[in-house]
């Protein structure tokens, strides 16, 4: 897949494995972003003049292009957020804080992001609910867990469908149709799945679904929260100010339609046409050629890992973009610095997911569809070179 000249990062003197941090920005939303600033830089739904409605125009054309990215039935389930965190603490505090009650029960996986345990943990701590977790084997959840640990207190099930550090993929139509037969809720952190692969609300039926820009070519600080409309009529704004409500006096307060009331002050304008140009952007590459190039990218990794004996590769059965490794007697750290003397970038450490079964750090090579098997040469060729890593790390 060749996308070398459609990103500047791709021309400085680096190779760029850390995409399930954040992924690079291609020129055309750049240039989309700088076009909004020099062109038409007002704000939205505030102005009666052109380059505000121009500025509604682009924000509701992204909105149209997050929804069809992921078939919600209508735009109004979609609503821009700052980032996953954000979207899931939106999720937490503003749909079930109220939604649950003393002695329900959670059920999440230790695998999952940080942001996808912690605002549930203050949850269960304010409403004296229960979380429960699904153990994993070899990486991988384990569905028969999940369905064990199901009984009738059970009220929500929250899991990434990609998880951000073993790339363990769930088949989270199979978790919503149990769920649903359970009167179970399902959130799904689309973080490291929505940029990878064909998302599909209405066929998964999952009932809230959250995901960033940043990790799909798009800008810095913005995120999507899904849900579906029926759910979002009861959840209750987290944030109050300006563009959210329709009217208010000393006693009363009007909120906004959905999903405006959901969206208070100036959003991230710039970062949300960005965002627009970015969908555009894969869906001209084609999501099911992003993925399927990233399995033989993947696959071609681990078979080169494999080569090296003091190379240990933890994550080979996952299907996710990541690979995680370390290499004998050295601390991930100096593993992930001495890379980055060979101008390569990988993340170490635990990767926000400090619950995770793995309780090893390790590096983690993250791909995107841009990445190539050069570059890939590239980073074997630096792992090979064992003196020179000992060296390093001593
Ligand atoms: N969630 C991002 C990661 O996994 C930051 O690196």
């Amino acid at each position: 897949m060749n996308s070398k000249n459609d990103f500047p990062m791709k021309e400085k003197n680096i190779i760029y494995f850390d995409n399930a941090a954040t992924t690079l920005k291609p020129y055309r939303v750049i240039n989309k972003i700088n076009e909004y600033y020099e062109d038409y830089s007002a704000n939205s739904h505030r102005g009666d003049y052109d380059i505000s409605f121009k500025v509604d125009d682009e924000i509701d054309y992204t909105r149209e292009n997050v929804k069809m990215f992921i078939n919600a039935r209508r735009k109004e389930e979609i609503i821009f957020t700052k980032n996953t965190t954000d979207s899931l603490n939106t999720i937490v505090f503003g749909f079930f804080l109220n939604y649950l009650k003393e002695g329900d029960e959670i059920i999440l996986s230790s695998s999952e992001h940080a942001s996808n345990i912690l605002p549930w943990m203050i949850l269960s701590i304010k409403k004296n609910v229960k979380i429960v977790f699904v153990d994993s084997v070899n990486e991988k959840l384990h569905i028969k867990d999940l369905i064990n640990k199901i009984t009738n207190k059970t009220k929500v099930i929250s899991l990434a469908q990609i998880t951000n550090v073993s790339g363990d993929k769930r088949d989270i139509k199979t978790i919503c149709e149990i769920a649903h037969k359970n009167n179970i809720l399902v959130v799904v952190d689309a973080a490291q799945s929505a940029p990878h692969m064909k998302i599909d609300v209405q066929d998964l039926d999952a009932d809230f679904l959250a995901f960033s820009a940043h990790k799909m070519c798009g800008p810095t600080g913005v995120g999507v929260l899904y849900g579906k409309y029926e759910l979002l009529k009861k959840m209750i704004p987290f944030t109050y100010g300006g563009g959210m409500n329709l009217n208010y006096n000393e006693r009363s307060l009007q909120l906004a339609e959905i999903p405006y009331r959901f969206e208070a002050g100036t959003p991230n304008i710039a970062g949300i046409i960005g965002f627009g140009e970015a969908i555009d952007f894969i869906n001209e590459i084609g999501i099911e050629n992003i993925e399927r190039h990233e399995k033989y990218l993947r696959k071609y990794l681990i078979k080169e890992l494999e080569k090296i004996p003091y190379v240990k590769i933890y994550n080979k059965d996952c299907e996710g973009s990541t690979v995680i490794i370390n290499v004998e007697g050295v601390m991930s750290g100096d593993l992930g610095l001495y890379l980055n003397t060979n101008g390569i970038c990988v993340r170490s450490g635990k990767h926000c997911a400090k619950m995770g079964d793995n309780k090893e750090d390790t590096v983690r090579i993250s791909l995107y569809f841009y990445n190539t098997y050069e570059e890939i040469d590239y980073l074997i060729k630096a792992l090979k070179d064992r003196k020179s890593i000992y060296e390093f790390a001593n």
